[in-house]
């Protein structure tokens, strides 16, 4: 081969390289394609975000247990609610709104918004999705999206922070007790409410080791009469004592009772 025809098979070799190596580069096969698709995009834009929305804050309305978060708020809050968490949704899916709503940890501090609270909402929101048709994977996304945001959210109460202390001895967490304090004797007072009027009241209190109920306090109030009544009430609770590793232990209950329209608790 002479060195000019050597030269010529080589810029040959290359030129057909150059052609053929992106077909095998993930990376620059990708770069073709653009940037993939956004959740947002994916999920079919805007209307099924506000369908999913609308879908998820229904099915929170018809819940009794999430009842004594719609209180006391006129039509126009509850919609203006309902605009910020779509936008939110939709800005943090990659479309094309800008969320001007509260940060989520002053618009949700002092709620008082339990795990328990957090994973059936969580239930309604898979249900949602899945009612508009999201798919398994985006539905993922938009599930670990959402889950991003509970630190926020969710609020243990103060009082249940590991190692708090009733009398000197450490109280436990429903959560972490082997058998949970068993009521023997209890009794819910029957507040006097307007026929539709529906009230919520989260309790929380220590079931000491000889199964009486320890400084029972308000964590969301209901109105000062029912909160009263219903404290004056647990007060007089009695219990088979929560255990851990076969040992009486005091534990902290946190409770959400609910009144009227026929409630039952
Ligand atoms: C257990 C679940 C939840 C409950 C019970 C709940 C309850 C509430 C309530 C009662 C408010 C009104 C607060 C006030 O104005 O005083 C609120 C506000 C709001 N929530 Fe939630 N929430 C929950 C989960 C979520 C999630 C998962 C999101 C986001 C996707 C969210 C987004 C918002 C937004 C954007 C606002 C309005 C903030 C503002 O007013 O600027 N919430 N929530």
């Amino acid at each position: 081969m002479s060195s000019l025809s050597g030269l010529r098979w080589l810029v040959a070799r290359a030129v057909v390289l150059v052609a053929v190596l992106p077909l095998f580069s993930p990376v620059l096969a990708q770069e073709k394609a653009g940037p993939s698709k956004t959740l947002y995009a994916r999920m079919g834009g805007y209307d099924v975000i506000a369908a999913v929305v609308d879908d998820f804050l229904s099915q929170l309305a018809a819940d009794p247990a999430f009842r004594r978060f719609g209180q006391g708020r006129s039509q126009n809050t509850l919609v203006k609610g309902r605009q910020l968490i779509v936008d939110q949704i939709c800005q943090l899916s990659g479309g094309p709104c800008l969320y001007i709503g509260r940060d989520m940890k002053p618009s949700h501090g002092g709620l008082a918004i339990t795990d328990a609270e957090w994973e059936s909402s969580e239930k309604k929101m898979i249900a949602s999705l899945q009612k508009s048709k999201v798919g398994e994977v985006d539905r993922q996304e938009f599930m670990a999206m959402i889950n991003k945001l509970k630190p926020d959210i969710v609020e243990p109460p103060a009082p249940q922070a590991p190692g708090a202390t009733y009398d000197g001895s450490r109280v436990y967490a429903e959560s972490e007790v082997d058998k949970s304090p068993l009521l023997v004797t209890h009794e819910l007072p029957k507040p006097n409410l307007r026929p539709s009027q529906v009230v919520s009241v989260t309790v929380s209190w220590v079931v000491t080791v000889e199964g009486s109920v320890h400084d029972p306090s308000i964590v969301a109030s209901a109105s000062p009469e029912v909160d009263v009544l219903v404290v004056e009430a647990i007060r007089t609770w009695r219990y088979a004592p929560g255990e851990k590793d076969g040992k009486a232990v005091p534990v902290r209950i946190l409770r959400t009772y609910t009144f009227g329209s026929g409630t039952k608790n």
